[in-house]
């Protein structure tokens, strides 16, 4: 037995223990929510080992039986409150952070504090650069973007003349997306740099890797064995020896020119050094946070993107009216920001892909961190130290919020905003964006909703409809086997697209 599945097997048992003993001090007043599996002292153990690969349905199940209330299902070190309905859903949205907190609940998710280090737990500044300059200079880099994406489709790809190719997706798209997200991060020459990229894709990996060993260990022990786990140090070492020259040598234009000095490039670094203060204007502590949102962007987008891919070529109808919609669209307006705002169909195909594929049964984790704990508008009260989470897969999945809601329908946004629009009164704007691959509600949850939904989306959006929109315009793609779709992995709390999973590219004839 090595070293790392000793210490699983010992964290294991150890947890146990741990976990009895806690659950003998368990608070009574939370018997009154109702369990999915059992809810005795050791069996419900056994509940917490079948999460790890059924988590998806005893989900489901929870969600069948109280569809707008709450429920909660046995993990291994604590319970998982799972909070359904509109109602409730909106309660967390709205919630202050100084009471049921986003940023704990990350913490258990993603391990932070091990996987990424005690600066980026703890301080989250950079959210900011992405909320507010990221965001608003969407339409001025979009040229970059595009750029990036005609050459990295070209280098990552690979295609000779007319032929079919097979294509792993998932090394693809995060090769491709690394690549344009940091054209706007870091700028050229850096973003073509491969050592570089694979910095940042194998630091994205390691996080959500590693996240899932640590989370396997009863919370008193993480601290010893999760710097051993996690390869952080490792990737914010590399990180700094390829951007921190660039770094250097920008802190010190700012020092000689003033914050304003002519020619200072548009990209993540000059909005960083807008916001950072005090010790976070050092080369490590920018080069951590540029670290950080590689993390946040590639991940999530690669793998967006892929699912989408999958299901383009399960159902390949879709294929050539999005290539006529962006064709059209591109003739009439040109390679913009806003041209991509009346790709409509390829919008809509993204938003269902999400709906349909969301990354995990669960979503907006958290947990309760005010000292008189979080009541619910039902009255329902989760103490302080509660994990909760909301049933995102279900809630898409749910035919009272649509129509034949497990069936994959591309258009189905399309068709209902083109419908909005026909009924819509001019006076009123505030549904206008309703359907749009960027809008969040309490029934669609890819981004979340509320306070925390993910600032990143529009340019997720921008980035990920613009490579779309070259891809059909570009290239002819079908399924490795026809009609087949690569099977998505589930452990625990996480779905991802096949890693392994193909699909057939050549250039368009
Ligand atoms: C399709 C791609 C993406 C998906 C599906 C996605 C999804 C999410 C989700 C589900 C959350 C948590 C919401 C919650 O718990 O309420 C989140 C948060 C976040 N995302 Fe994204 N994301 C994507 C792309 C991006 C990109 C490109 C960036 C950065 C450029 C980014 C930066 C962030 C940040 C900083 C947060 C934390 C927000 C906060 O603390 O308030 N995301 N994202």
């Amino acid at each position: 037995m090595d070293d790392l599945r000793f210490l699983l097997v010992y964290g294991l048992l150890a947890g146990v223990l741990f976990a009895s003993i806690r659950k003998a001090l368990h608070d009574p007043k939370l018997d009154s929510i109702p369990t999915v599996g059992s809810s005795g002292f050791l069996s419900s153990y056994r509940d917490a080992l079948r999460f790890f690969h059924h988590a998806p349905e005893l989900i489901q199940r929870g969600y069948d039986q109280y569809p707008d209330g709450i429920f909660r299902i046995a993990r291994l070190f604590r319970w998982e409150y799972v909070v359904a309905g509109p109602r409730l859903i909106k309660d967390i949205a709205g919630a202050p952070e100084h009471v049921i907190s986003f940023t704990e609940g990350v913490a258990e998710s993603i391990q932070t504090k091990y996987t990424m280090g005690r600066d980026i737990a703890e301080n989250h500044y950079h959210q900011q650069a992405i909320r507010t300059s990221l965001t608003r200079n969407l339409h001025a880099c979009f040229p970059d973007v595009r750029d990036e994406i005609i050459c990295a489709f070209d280098d990552v790809l690979q295609l000779q003349g007319s032929e079919w190719k097979s294509v792993t997706v998932v090394p693809s798209m995060m090769a491709i997306v690394a690549r344009v997200s940091n054209r706007l991060f870091v700028g050229l020459p850096l973003c073509r740099n491969k050592a570089y990229l694979a910095n940042n894709v194998e630091y994205t990996v390691d996080v959500i890797r590693s996240a899932g060993r640590i989370g396997l260990f009863p919370p008193f022990l993480r601290p010893l064995i999760g710097p051993f786990i996690s390869g952080h140090m490792k990737s914010f070492r590399t990180a700094i020896k390829f951007v921190g020259p660039i770094l250097e040598e920008r802190l010190k234009k700012e020092e000689e020119l003033g914050p304003d000095w002519p020619g200072k490039p548009n990209d993540l670094i000059s909005w960083l050094l807008e916001i950072a203060e005090g010790e976070q204007r050092t080369v490590n502590a920018l080069a951590l946070r540029i670290l950080s949102t590689n993390m946040a962007a590639i991940h999530t987008s690669s793998l967006t993107f892929t699912q989408a891919l999958f299901d383009l070529t399960t159902h390949p109808e879709y294929f050539l009216p999005m290539r006529e919609e962006a064709e059209r669209v591109v003739k009439e307006e040109g390679w913009t920001k806003a041209a991509l705002n009346n790709m409509v169909k390829i919008d809509s195909f993204f938003r269902e892909s999400q709906r349909v594929n969301n990354f995990g049964p669960l979503g907006m984790s958290r947990k309760v961190v005010a000292k008189e704990g979080f009541r619910f508008s039902d009255g329902t009260v989760l103490p302080q130290g509660a994990y909760l989470s909301v049933a995102a897969r279900a809630t898409h999945y749910d035919d009272s919020k649509y129509e034949n809601a497990t069936t994959f329908d591309g258009f189905r946004f399309s068709r209902e905003r083109t419908e909005h629009m026909e009924h819509h009164d001019p006076g009123n704007n505030q549904d206008i964006f309703k359907h749009h691959m960027i809008s969040t509600a309490v029934d669609h949850l890819p981004f979340g909703t509320g306070k925390h939904a993910c600032p990143g989306r529009f340019f997720a959006a921008t980035e990920l409809k613009a490579m779309m929109a070259h891809l059909v315009i570009n290239y002819d793609v079908e399924a490795e086997v026809k009609g087949v779709r690569p099977p998505d992995r589930v452990f625990g709390t996480r779905i991802s697209p096949n890693e392994a999973g193909k699909v057939r590219i050549r250039k368009r004839q």
